[in-house]
């Protein structure tokens, strides 16, 4: 029986394995090594915080994930394919080292945020009343937004 997700220190491990295994992913992997270059380092901690503000509502994250993907997306359209393997490399890792109540949420909101994002990224429209609708997308899925004031 494996344990369930239980504080910040469980949310860093299930971060590190997530990435370690999406950074040598054949679909996606390149995306975070050679267009994103991202410091796995200096980028743990952000989503260790975002993980720990959707899973706890810890409020710990406070930037704007849909703006980093709309950013990517524009490097390299992020089609349904990379969703669906960034989904499935998380919910397999989840799997892998938790289980219980906060490892089945961290899957479901895994899913609806994927899904949110992937529907914004693609209908990205420029449209001035965008904001409104994004913000509403975000809600509705359960993703951490900069003007969400954590709950207490
Ligand atoms: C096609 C699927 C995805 C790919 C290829 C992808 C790739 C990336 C990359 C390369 C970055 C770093 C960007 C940068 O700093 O320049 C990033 C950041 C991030 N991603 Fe994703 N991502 C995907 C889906 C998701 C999903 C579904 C979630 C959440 C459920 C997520 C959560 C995050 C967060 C929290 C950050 C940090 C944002 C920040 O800097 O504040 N990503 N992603």
């Amino acid at each position: 029986m494996l344990p369930d997700i239980q504080n910040r220190e469980d949310i860093s491990r299930l971060v590190g394995t997530f990435y370690a295994r999406a950074f040598e992913d054949p679909i996606i992997g390149y995306i975070f090594t050679d267009v994103a270059r991202i410091d796995l380092d200096e980028h743990l901690p952000v989503f260790t915080d975002f993980w720990e503000t959707v899973l706890f509502r810890a409020g710990t994250y406070k930037r704007n994930a849909l703006q980093v993907h709309f950013a990517l997306n524009a490097k390299v359209p992020l089609e349904a394919e990379m969703f669906d393997r960034w989904l499935g490399i998380w919910t397999s890792n989840v799997d892998d080292h938790f289980s219980g109540e906060v490892a089945d949420r961290a899957k479901l909101q895994a899913t609806r945020i994927a899904g949110s994002m992937h529907r914004r990224v693609r209908g990205r429209s420029g449209s001035e009343f965008e904001t409104i609708g994004r913000r509403e997308a975000l809600v509705e899925s359960g993703m951490p937004t900069a003007s969400e004031a954590p709950r207490p």
